[in-house]
């Protein structure tokens, strides 16, 4: 229909009979002379309707967003417009086809309205060309990381969408199965059992750009159905694979977005990164590190600091944020309620107004509690100089790592404090499992089918609460944007782990039989690792939500407003699925 795309034209077309089709962007009546703005997914070109003009009664009738298709010469424009990359020309148009008229449409496309608008009628919002943007360049990401993978020899196999159960974590998406009553399939959680199937199977090396469904609480990171960049190697270690990865990222990264990204990345062990920034994933854009005082502060006269300093699983952790000294009541108190989401049960602080009068220069509540030594101390471990503010958190190791954590990130975030530029990680030397309170049993840190350092089954089983996976992470920023492990390729070391998990025997042989048995017959050495398509794409366009680089996401409560998805369906349906309703489960 067209001869070019809008945003190509330029003064190299000069005298030229071009056919755009595309939006009327904007459309105008100027004392007599109809502009129209027309865009496509390349830019925008001006159209020239003039009186005398045949194209000049259909220019006239044109309104917002209507689809058009436009026949006309490209002529130097009399007033430049340097904001527009065809500014400097413009089409005189000679015949304007109104390819279909567009009623009055919810919300203006130059303005951003609420989320649930703009959702409702995603079609319409991704017409805005920031949008357009974004999706492009994931377009361009998935395109790069198949070029690579292609070129390296890796096999692009599809696994099942409709299988059982493959644990990562989540609750499972069930799908109910007709011909066989009360029997479910799941989807996906991840391609996991598959991908480690195929390399049982001699394929070597494998990818798929894989979609995951996970029903799990959701947030900015994370959607209900998302897509991996799922890859798996045989015959690898893990140095091995995480060297290929690497140099596959930041070669990709480079090519689609400019990005430049350290060689080598650093590697920091999850007790260290646990330690230094109270977080698995931390952003290392934020110089400031937490600082342990338990030490210090054992003996002091505050209940809540030596309580957890002599716990044997507390920690007593400060954090100084520089000029932090001129924040307001107001304000400290806000991170101690927002501290408080993340489990604290207080938040400690005190303003450094002049560190060489020692007390007489701090402003705390908890001041009192501390003899002169005991707080010059905590001073000095803290480094504070004038103008600081330090937060203190006390409690459980694993509640002051999340809530001072999260502090970190959101003081340095609302205080400028975040450096630009890309700052990646590794993660390594994850714990095996993790305990359970609520559940009274361990839980995989990964995932039940990573490799322990300990190659011994006895020697795991003695000592699984220390034990170390040959599990690793990949982060950006402070996402993470990728996961794997080497794995488990020994039927009975997968039997142990999945005891050790608190999985009988039993349960065992019922959900993963087919695993179990697969890794009696020669199954190789292998290993790899998952990306998070959506969150690299979200953080190469600037988006705080993956929501922005999906095409058609869900809300933050698992919704499609679009097609009103999850909906009811009719008796017959629900008759030949073999499903009852439970009334207290319905929808209101
Ligand atoms: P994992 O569960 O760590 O590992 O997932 C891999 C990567 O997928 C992304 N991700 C998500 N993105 C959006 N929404 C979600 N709900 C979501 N959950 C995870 C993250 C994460 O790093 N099978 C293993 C991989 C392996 O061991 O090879 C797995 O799925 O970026
Ligand atoms: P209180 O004596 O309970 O009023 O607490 C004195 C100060 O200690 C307040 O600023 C509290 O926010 C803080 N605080 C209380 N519990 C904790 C805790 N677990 N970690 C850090 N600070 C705390």
């Amino acid at each position: 229909m067209r001869s070019h795309y809008c945003g190509q034209l330029s003064e190299a077309l000069i005298g030229q009979t071009v056919t755009l089709c595309g939006w009327a962007d904007v459309a105008r009546n100027l004392g007599g002379v109809c502009f129209i703005d027309l865009r496509d997914h390349e830019g925008i070109a001006q159209i020239v309707a003039e009186p005398d003009n045949p194209a000049y009664a259909t220019a006239a009738q044109v309104g917002y967003e209507d689809c058009l298709k436009v026949t006309g010469v490209v002529r130097a424009r009399h007033s430049v417009n340097d904001k527009l990359k065809t500014g400097r020309i413009e089409v005189v148009a000679e015949r304007i086809e109104l390819l279909n008229k567009a009623e009055t449409l919810p919300f203006y496309l130059h303005e951003s309205p609420g989320e649930d608008v703009r959702l409702k009628y995603r079609y319409l919002d991704l017409r805005r060309p920031a949008m357009q943007q974004t999706m492009r360049t994931r377009v361009a990401l998935v395109r790069a990381l198949r070029r690579y993978l292609d070129a390296q020899g890796f096999q692009d196999i599809e696994t099942p969408i409709l299988t059982k159960a493959t644990p990562e974590g989540a609750r499972d998406y069930l799908v109910p199965s007709r011909v066989h009553p009360g029997e479910f399939f799941a989807l996906p959680q991840s391609p996991q059992l598959f991908k480690q199937l195929l390399m049982m199977a001699g394929f070597d090396r494998y990818y798929q750009i894989a979609r995951c469904f996970r029903d799990e609480d959701l947030r900015a990171d994370r959607q209900p159905e998302f897509t991996q960049l799922d890859m798996e190697f045989a015959f690898i270690t893990e140095a091995d694979i995480q060297n290929f990865v690497e140099g596959m990222i930041r070669s990709v990264l480079n090519e689609v977005g400019g990005i430049e990204l350290a060689n080598p990345f650093p590697r920091m062990s999850y007790a260290e990164a646990m330690r230094r920034y109270g977080s698995d994933k931390p952003d290392l854009r934020i110089a400031w590190e937490l600082i342990d005082i338990a030490e210090l502060v054992k003996h002091c006269e505050f209940k809540v600091f030596t309580d957890w300093a002599n716990h044997n699983d507390g920690r007593v952790a400060a954090l100084r944020v520089p000029g932090g000294a001129s924040l307001s009541r107001k304000q400290i108190d806000d991170y101690g309620a927002f501290c408080a989401k993340y489990g604290a049960k207080g938040l400690a602080w005190m303003k450094v107004e002049s560190r060489a009068k020692g007390r007489e220069g701090v402003n705390s509540p908890i001041a009192k509690f501390l003899d002169d030594a005991t707080l010059n101390a905590v001073l000095d471990a803290a480094e504070a100089q004038d103008g600081d503010l330090l937060f203190f958190g006390a409690g459980t190791w694993k509640t002051v790592c999340d809530f001072m954590g999260a502090l970190r990130l959101k003081a340095a975030k609302d205080l400028g404090q975040v450096a630009s530029g890309w700052a990646p990680l590794w993660v390594t030397d994850f714990p095996m499992f993790e305990w359970d309170e609520d559940a009274q049993r361990y839980v995989a840190l990964h995932h039940p089918f990573t490799a322990p350092k300990i190659d011994d089954l006895a020697d795991l089983a003695a000592n699984a609460h220390t034990a170390v996976s040959r599990g690793y992470d990949m982060v950006l920023n402070g996402n993470e944007i990728g996961g794997g492990s080497v794995r488990i390729h020994n039927s009975a070391m997968q039997a142990k782990v999945f005891e050790l998990l608190g999985i009988g025997a039993e349960e065992a042989q019922a959900k993963f039989g087919f695993l179990l048995e697969a890794l009696r017959y020669g199954a190789p050495p292998h290993g790899g690792i998952a990306f998070g398509i959506d969150r690299i794409a979200a953080l190469m366009a600037g988006s705080d939500s993956i929501r922005d680089v999906i095409a058609f996401p869900k809300t933050a409560s698992a919704q499609c407003l679009l097609t009103s998805a999850p909906s009811p369906i009719d008796d017959r349906q629900l008759v030949e699925l073999h499903v009852q309703v439970r009334p207290a489960a319905a929808k209101v």
